[in-house]
């Protein structure tokens, strides 16, 4: 199966195409619960809840693979002085993926146009502020400690990695 991801980008460009979903999706979620606190039934909730389901279940455990398994030893290799941010880092990645299933399991019920409980909402409601957090803080420092340092990489490293990031976007049932 063809790449899915376009063949001129870097893979520094990549990253950053994920940093900037990944930001568009914390708000997504912020407006979801805004919402859903106004109006359950307004009528551009089940839609939106859909699609965050899709990129929280599918796509962001991606970009926590293409991070931990595929930039993380090879920046250790050069960089072993970025041990202790990127073991930081994916302590985070599964502090998040942990939050996963009960984040995508209240959207589904959303997407589904179900209501939710006053427990469930509170419950929603204060993991999307957890998950939110987590993630804009994790994703500035990531850019602010080894972004440069990656681009820095030899030119093979940074091609293998950008080939890692398209075949797992182009595994079965993949975004
Ligand atoms: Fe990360
Ligand atoms: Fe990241």
């Amino acid at each position: 199966m063809l790449p899915r991801l376009p063949l001129e980008d870097s893979a520094l460009d990549l990253l950053r195409a994920c940093h900037t979903k990944m930001r568009l999706f914390t708000t997504a979620l912020e407006r979801i619960v805004e919402s859903y606190a106004k109006n359950p039934a307004d009528l551009q909730i089940p839609d939106a809840a859909r699609i965050t389901a899709r990129y929280f279940r599918e796509a962001l455990p991606k970009h926590a693979e293409d991070e931990d398994l595929s930039i993380t030893p090879r920046l250790l290799a050069v960089y072993p002085e970025l041990a202790p941010g990127l073991a930081n880092g994916a302590r985070e990645h599964a502090v998040v993926e942990g939050e996963l299933p009960q984040l995508t399991a209240a959207l589904d019920k959303l997407a589904a146009c179900e209501r939710l409980t006053v427990e469930e909402f509170s419950s929603f409601s204060a993991r999307v502020d957890r998950v939110v957090l987590l993630l804009r803080t994790h994703a500035l420092t990531e850019e602010t400690t080894w972004f440069t340092p990656f681009g820095q990489l030899p030119a093979e490293d940074q091609r293998a990695v950008r080939l890692e990031m398209a075949e797992r976007r182009a595994r079965p049932g993949a975004p």
